[in-house]
């Protein structure tokens, strides 16, 4: 047993509040139009950065210095709150299913037999999100399953898709859907009856997250297992061609595809089994937990299938949800929130819903929950339901630095740590005023927790989890803004890979990794 106790800190005061505040999607960027915080009026940022260049670095938030297979991949908020809050490097979901695909372990391990045993009789349902992301899932990864499963018995497989545009720009869905079914045509040439069953958009269809809206599950639901939506088609082209002429990617209502007679062509029943394709937990556990519990009351399922199921990866390593998968998650292990409660370190961690579990499901290492109630308090701000955050581009970011501010004076903590989610989710809408707005709200936050900290005589740590407002247009490579063949600018939704600043008091006791 290794023991628990840390030693005092060779530089840093004992007995000091710290405030530690992460910026979601708050890259460092170049100034230009498109760079939101720069536009956007953020005096505290800018201070703390012009103030003191000492004690003002850039950590790399992308990549393989996050635990991502490549250099291409863009950082994501699972990936930087997990080795921020363990302080060290997992390989994460996406390599872990990456290796266990390549050398076809993900065949042998004891989720692909359960699931397979169904494959005689039954039907093999993969639900997840279609996109090259590498955030929540990816295509390739779903194209190797797709075959692995047919060459080991699937003989009846029908996909239950979510468009993306969020993580890869919007309009990439029709693209995304061709490549699927032309895969799915060959799996029918040989044998296999394989269709695309049901859609919808990812933020209105399943993939809510932290228990916002359980409507958005609901309408999966009743899709996918119950197959029924206000949208029906023959072809899933011509579906989500269709749809987009209302909504974007994200926000595609939920279709079913029918056959001649207008019978949905893949309902979940009894006997089949499920597979929930993307490795991400957050917008997953949600379904897990609708498909897995037998007490279930967030919703009226209405129909309840026997089936066979399991996850990409466990999804919640502390609810154990599922309780199949294909391939196991990372162990982050030893994170920080467990040292500090073991240490005496009181925490207090706060953000509003949808960036909620950052700050302490994916901090503490994909587990929900308290390591020690006694020692720590988290507190959940409701967000907005049914809007899309450039609506409220503000969000809940003073309330989280009241919150924060109100927990520093109190006195009653050591470690005072928020996620203040402005530049992510406004960034992710495209909108670029409104991101704008959400960045000037996200520094007046700041201000006021570090207002707090100074009158305590505390100290702070301000840094992100990855990039996203700070680049608001997808780019040629000599860094020139695209348009497309309209002449329209080309708006990036998703992260980048920019570096994040890393700002703290004292920034020679920190090990930092330089850009
Ligand atoms: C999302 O889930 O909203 C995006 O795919 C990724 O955003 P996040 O990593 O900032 O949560
Ligand atoms: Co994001």
């Amino acid at each position: 047993q290794v023991s628990w106790k840390l030693a005092d800190h060779p530089t840093l005061p004992k007995g000091k509040t710290l405030a530690l505040i992460v910026l979601d999607g708050w890259g460092e960027d170049k100034p230009d139009e498109y760079n939101c915080i720069h536009v956007a009026q953020t005096p505290t940022m800018d201070s703390l950065k012009q103030g003191a260049p000492e004690k003002w670095r850039l950590i790399r938030a992308h990549g393989k210095a996050v635990g991502l297979p490549t250099e291409d991949d863009m950082g994501n908020s699972e990936v930087g709150h997990n080795a921020l809050g363990a302080g060290r490097i997992f390989a994460q979901g996406a390599k872990l299913v990456d290796i266990a695909l390549a050398s076809g372990k993900i065949y042998e391990g004891e989720g692909f037999k359960y699931i397979s045993e169904c494959f005689e009789k039954g039907t093999l349902h993969l639900i997840g999100l279609l996109s090259d992301g590498g955030v929540h899932s990816r295509l390739d990864q779903l194209q190797l399953l797709l075959k692995g499963a047919s060459e080991r018995g699937a003989k009846r497989i029908r996909v239950h898709i979510l468009t993306d545009g969020r993580d890869v720009l919007d309009g990439s869905s029709v693209g995304f859907v061709e490549t699927l079914e032309s895969d799915l045509a060959k799996l029918r040439e040989n044998g296999v009856d394989a269709q695309i069953a049901s859609g919808g958009g990812r933020m209105y269809v399943t993939m809510d997250r932290y228990e916002n809206d359980w409507d958005v599950v609901k309408r999966g639901w009743d899709a996918q297992v119950r197959g029924e939506a206000p949208h029906k088609f023959t072809n899933a082209v011509e579906a989500v061609k269709k749809l987009r002429e209302n909504a974007n990617d994200q926000y595609l209502p939920p279709f079913v595809i029918v056959d001649e007679n207008e019978k949905a062509v893949g309902p979940i029943e009894d006997g089949d089994a499920v597979v929930t394709f993307n490795f991400r937990a957050d917008r997953m556990v949600m379904l897990a937990k609708a498909l897995e519990y037998q007490d279930f009351d967030k919703f009226d399922r209405v129909k309840v299938p026997k089936i066979r199921y399991a996850g990409m990866l466990q999804y919640d390593g502390e609810l154990k949800l599922p309780g199949r998968y294909l391939v196991s998650p990372p162990e982050i292990d030893r994170t920080s929130g467990e040292y500090l409660v073991h240490n005496g370190v009181r925490t207090f961690a706060c953000s509003e819903t949808v960036k909620f579990g950052h700050v302490t499901f994916f901090w503490n290492g994909n587990r929900s929950g308290y390591f020690n109630p006694e020692m720590e308090e988290y507190v959940e701000i409701p967000s907005d339901v049914g809007i899309t955050f450039n609506v409220q581009p503000k969000m809940k970011a003073l309330e989280i630095g009241e919150k924060a501010r109100d927990a520093i004076l109190s006195r009653k903590f050591d470690q005072v740590r928020v996620n203040i989610p402005n530049g992510d989710m406004v960034g992710h809408t495209g909108d670029i005023q409104a991101t704008v707005v959400a960045c000037k709200a996200a520094d007046e936050a700041v201000k006021m927790i570090i207002d707090a900290i100074e009158q305590v005589g505390g100290i702070y740590v301000v840094t992100a989890d990855h990039g996203n407002a700070e680049d608001m247009v997808k780019r040629n490579k000599s860094g020139q803004p695209l348009y497309d063949k309209s002449g329209k600018l080309q708006i990036l939704t998703s992260h980048t890979c920019q570096p994040v600043s890393f700002r703290n008091m004292h920034i020679s006791s920190f090990t930092v990794i330089i850009t």
